[in-house]
């Protein structure tokens, strides 16, 4: 007998709209192709393959994209790989008037790089068996990156 469907629990749901608001707040900045400083570009460029990763998952996840389970698979490599990158792009200051992030960033460099750690690791622990797998999941890391542009990105206008 095929079980009922039941509404989606309350936490779930929570998760969903927060998702959504999310996918708002990661917005690209969309001046990466003007930006002249190239250690610049490349940590704009490292994020922008992250978001469009996570865009991939959050389609899934709010039911815009049908699940694929080789394509999730994709998308938690490719998170794996530029989360695993966030120290090693960051870790000299460069500026440039279009950047975004703050300068704090270099002065605690320490927190910086364990926010980045935070994000790798809930990318590991990404799911993608199944649906029901991946909700469960994706919302840390969605939560990994937010907590970092609260304090270490400027907020965009
Ligand atoms: C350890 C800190 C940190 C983590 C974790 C982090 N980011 Fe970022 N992100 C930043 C900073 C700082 C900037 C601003 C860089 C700049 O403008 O020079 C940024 C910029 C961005 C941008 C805008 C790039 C552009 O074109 O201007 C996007 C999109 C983005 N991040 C997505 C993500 C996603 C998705 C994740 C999680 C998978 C994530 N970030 C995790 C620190 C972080």
């Amino acid at each position: 007998m095929i079980p009922p469907r039941r509404p989606l629990p309350a936490v779930t749901a929570l998760l969903l709209i927060a998702l959504a608001l999310a996918t708002a707040a990661l917005a690209q900045s969309g001046q990466i192709s003007d930006v002249a400083t190239p250690g610049v570009q490349t940590r704009m460029s490292t994020m922008n393959t992250a978001n469009t990763a996570l865009g991939t998952l959050g389609d899934m996840m709010g039911g815009r994209a049908l699940f694929d389970r080789d394509r999730a698979d994709a998308a938690r490599r490719i998170l794996i790989d530029s989360t695993r990158a966030i120290p090693s792009v960051f870790r000299k200051p460069h500026a440039d008037p279009l950047s975004n992030a703050r300068p704090e960033i270099w002065s605690n460099w320490r927190d910086f790089r364990s926010r980045a750690k935070a994000a790798q690791r809930a990318a590991r622990r990404l799911d993608t068996d199944a649906l029901t797998d991946l909700r469960l999941t994706l919302p840390k890391l969605l939560l990994a990156c937010l907590n970092c542009h609260d304090t270490y990105r400027l907020p965009m206008d």
